[in-house]
């Protein structure tokens, strides 16, 4: 699998989530499988770019390439220069933002209501890759089923960016009406598929490895994204891909093992946010580990009152060790895909 000229390890991706896929995020999904991480969307507001949000998340130290940065915007020529920003800055691969449903960008609706404005569209990504094409940098570009069931024009914009030189092109099998409801489709992103050259990425609703097999089956596409199944459960990574490989079941981490990935993930998150706001943050992933667990909803209400690092990593342990008294390894939970609101709020910001 290829984006441009960058060759990836396999084809499993953990999706751009405002407020989650940070570097410490993408860098553990990757440990654990996945084999490509865009990162949270950036704006393309130069008033925002030395915002300490914009510059955290524009951090990828220690990543492992490609380095790829998400752009969102509604102004052919701030997204050209958001991406010439973002290649200064190290970007290798630029992904352009037409699926996120509530971004707001100077009083205009982006991502995904992009794509309701065709004309618009097209005009950014043609702007974005004369930006990038020079530079030998590829464009791709994530979007949505289309504005909704009546208005799904995902296959005519994919022929119109393909044809503008989009390298890659994820689709999450929703249309912008529903938000996160309702359940992922995937006729449409096989249809796409079968219409293009260029690489096709399915996204939406995989939740496990039946899911991810039967997803490519039926959709064909090349890779597979994972957004909210990978919260607290980065290790679905290696997971589906050791399904893939030999349809058999990896066993789940050891609570031990589980224990560890975690703290090494709150101390990384420690390092990019500091303490106060490190700690907060931290919460939700936190969260997302032990919900579904036994005792786990107690043992998240007490963390929540917690406010120092050394307190929240020992809380952690403490419970993890608990959990091993009676399990060697992590049961299996109820993971499905139910952070609707938690996606609008975040993607949103
Ligand atoms: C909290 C949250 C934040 C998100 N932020 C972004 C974003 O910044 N850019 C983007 O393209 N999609 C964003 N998404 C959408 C996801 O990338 C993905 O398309 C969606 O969650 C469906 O995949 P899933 O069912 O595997 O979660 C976000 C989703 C969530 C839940």
């Amino acid at each position: 699998m290829h984006i441009g000229p960058h060759l990836l390890p396999n084809r499993l991706f953990v999706a751009p989530m405002a407020g989650v896929t940070d570097r410490p995020f993408r860098q553990l999904c990757r440990r654990l499988g996945a084999g490509y991480a865009v990162s949270e969307m950036v704006t393309s507001r130069k008033e925002l770019w030395g915002s300490l949000k914009t510059s955290r998340r524009a951090d990828h130290s220690g990543e492992p390439g490609p380095i790829a940065v998400q752009i969102a915007g509604t102004d052919a020529a701030m997204m050209a220069e958001a991406a010439a920003y973002n290649i200064d800055r190290g970007a290798q691969i630029i992904d352009i933002n037409m699926g996120c449903p509530a971004k707001k960008v100077c009083n205009k609706w982006a991502g995904s209501a992009l794509m309701r404005n065709e004309a618009l569209a097209l005009e950014i990504v043609e702007a974005v890759v004369a930006v990038c094409a020079p530079r030998g940098v590829p464009v791709t570009l994530k979007m949505r089923t289309g504005w909704s069931l009546e208005e799904r024009n995902a296959l005519r914009l994919a022929r119109l960016f393909e044809a503008a030189g989009i390298a890659m092109l994820t689709i999450h099998g929703r249309t912008r009406e529903q938000g996160y409801k309702g359940l992922a489709e995937y006729d449409t992103i096989a249809a796409v598929k079968a219409a293009l050259g260029i690489p096709v990425v399915a996204n939406g609703d995989i939740t496990s490895p039946e899911k991810a097999r039967d997803v490519l089956a039926y959709t064909r596409a090349d890779a597979l994204m994972i957004g909210r199944a990978a919260q607290g459960r980065p290790w679905i990574f290696r997971e589906v891909s050791h399904f893939l490989a030999t349809g058999e079941h990896l066993d789940a981490p050891t609570v031990t093992e589980a224990r560890d990935v975690l703290t090494e993930h709150l101390h990384d998150h420690y390092g990019l946010y500091g303490e106060l706001s490190g700690v907060r943050s931290a919460r939700k992933h936190i969260g997302w580990a032990v919900r579904g667990l036994p005792g786990g909803e107690e043992f998240r209400q007490h963390m929540n009152t917690l406010e120092r690092c050394e307190q929240q990593v020992q809380a952690l342990r403490d419970w993890f060790d608990e959990l091993g008294q009676t399990h060697d390894r992590l049961p299996p939970t109820d993971a499905a895909n139910d952070d609707e609101a938690q996606g609008h709020e975040a993607c949103a910001a």
